[in-house]
């Protein structure tokens, strides 16, 4: 499987810390999924409500959070950050958590390959790198195609929900999803499930305006 030249993250080294590195080792069997076809994702959380599939879980605390707060969805996370997943891991276990499983993979992939067509009910994309510089703008992960491959994989009536604090980011998002004719939305209220993350909050720190934006599949 060949990855996108433009990787939309930074390749950064597969150790943490002892923490986190032994928090992969005893819980992936856990919560990890190693696909090798199309997944059935109701074998994965069969009493769930509902199935969000969250794109980039980072370190994990406030996804951890989302998901302890939310026990009936279940909740995909794909993270490429070994380290983060160990930490979302190991806060997911201390909360009892049992609603979370993990891909360990870059999102275009685990979309083109593994997850079935109509079988989220939302798709969550908080703080993506906003590659602020002008030749790294390729590499956003909001791309007219990435949007052709996240649409048929969501069900009728979901959506697609992004935060950032990168103003040019929000304006950036809100114009490919405008061209595209696989979503409808806009900006929206910051909603109250969401906790204030590591990198939300250094963005806060540095006077950084938070945007939320949601999109229904059309
Ligand atoms: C800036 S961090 C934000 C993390 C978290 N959502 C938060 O709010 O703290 C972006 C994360 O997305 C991950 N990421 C970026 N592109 C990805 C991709 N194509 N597939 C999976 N994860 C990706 C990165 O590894 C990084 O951990």
């Amino acid at each position: 499987m060949e990855r996108p030249d433009n990787r939309s993250y930074t390749l950064r080294g597969a150790r943490g810390t002892p923490a986190q590195d032994a928090a992969y080792a005893s819980l992936w069997e856990t919560y990890g999924i190693n696909p090798s076809g199309t997944l059935n994702l109701s074998d994965y959380f069969p009493n769930s409500k509902r199935i969000i599939m969250e794109i980039g879980s980072g370190m994990g605390e406030a996804t951890a959070g989302i998901i302890q707060n939310d026990p009936e969805t279940g909740f995909l996370a794909v993270e490429v950050h070994k380290p983060g997943i160990g930490a979302l891991m190991s806060f997911a276990n201390k909360n009892g958590s049992n609603n979370l499983r993990i891909i360990e993979e870059d999102a275009h992939l685990v979309l083109e390959h593994w997850i079935p067509d109509n079988s989220l009910d939302a798709v969550h994309l908080f703080f993506p790198d906003p590659w602020p510089k002008n030749r790294h703008k390729k590499r956003r992960i909001i791309q007219g195609p990435f949007l052709e491959l996240i649409a048929p994989k969501i069900k009728a009536g979901g959506y697609i929900h992004i935060a950032t604090d990168w103003v040019q980011y929000a304006e950036w998002i809100a114009e490919v999803l405008r061209q595209s004719p696989l979503f409808h939305g806009g900006e929206i209220e910051r909603p109250e499930f969401r906790p204030i993350s590591k990198f939300e909050g250094q963005g806060l720190r540095k006077g950084h305006k938070v945007t939320d934006l949601r999109f229904f599949k059309s």
